[in-house]
């Protein structure tokens, strides 16, 4: 399998959460989200870095809080490393790929997808590997209307309406060449955006409804539902 450096933005404030805490240190079932994406990616023997990107006001407090975590997990080598987040994610996610070191791949992960199975990691990781770019989506659930004033102006077919999850992985030499462009246009939701602003082909990969983003309370209470009926 080729080597793949993993980029975690965790900076973010979580404001529709709403918590007195950032989001990514929300704890579900007594671990903070950051760790349970973390884990999800020193589980595999393919990935040979993670960066974290954490607030940059909380870079110090937070390696030292975590000191422990972190010695063990780099026992070997640095594999885990912290970074100062951005004003926007994609700040945020640019300070991590400065760190990604030699790896084959570039995945980038938000924090506040703690779910993400193993077979949907396993198979972005391939699907980049062959094809250059590549993300996991899930096929949109709803019917979708485009709206102008409180009123429905149609009804969106969504036969090719997809929403994107992450992980968003590339080679590393294209995923570095999109985020070159990113001061070119407005600030990219996501790394799949800037793939196809500097016209490389992205692969779609079906992911699984689980790997869904922690944004709303209601998210919080789903995720901490699933995962504690699995820890039972
Ligand atoms: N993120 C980041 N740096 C930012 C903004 C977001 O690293 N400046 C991260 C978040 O921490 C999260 C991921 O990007 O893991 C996805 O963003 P989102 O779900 O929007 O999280 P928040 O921006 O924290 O939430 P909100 O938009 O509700 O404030
Ligand atoms: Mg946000």
């Amino acid at each position: 399998d080729p080597t793949v450096a993993v980029v975690l933005p965790a900076a973010g404030r979580g404001s529709r959460l709403g918590g007195s805490v950032r989001k990514a240190y929300a704890e579900l079932d007594g671990v903070p989200l950051w760790r349970r994406s973390l884990e999800l990616f020193t589980a595999l023997p393919q990935v040979v870095r993670v960066v974290l990107a954490v607030a940059r006001e909380d870079v110090e407090r937070f390696a030292a809080e975590n000191r422990e975590v972190f010695a063990e997990l780099n026992r070997d080598g640095e594999r885990v490393l912290v970074v100062a987040g951005g004003a926007e994610r994609v700040d945020s996610v640019a300070h991590g790929i400065e760190r990604c070191g030699d790896a084959e791949l570039i995945a980038v992960h938000d924090a506040a997808r703690p779910l993400a199975p193993r077979e949907d990691l396993a198979a972005v990781f391939a699907a980049a590997a062959e094809q250059g770019a590549a993300l996991l989506c899930t096929p949109i659930a709803s019917t979708v209307k485009r709206v102008r004033d409180g009123r429905v102006v149609e009804t969106v077919p969504r036969t090719e309406l997809w929403a994107a999850q992450t992980p968003q992985v590339a080679r590393a030499a294209l995923m570095r060449r999109a985020f070159a462009g990113r001061h070119a246009g407005p600030p990219a939701t996501d790394e799949a955006e800037l793939l196809e602003r500097a016209g490389i082909p992205v692969a779609v990969v079906r992911g699984s409804a689980r790997n869904f983003k922690i944004t709303t309370p209601a998210d919080f209470a789903l995720a901490e539902a699933l995962v504690r009926a699995e820890a039972a």
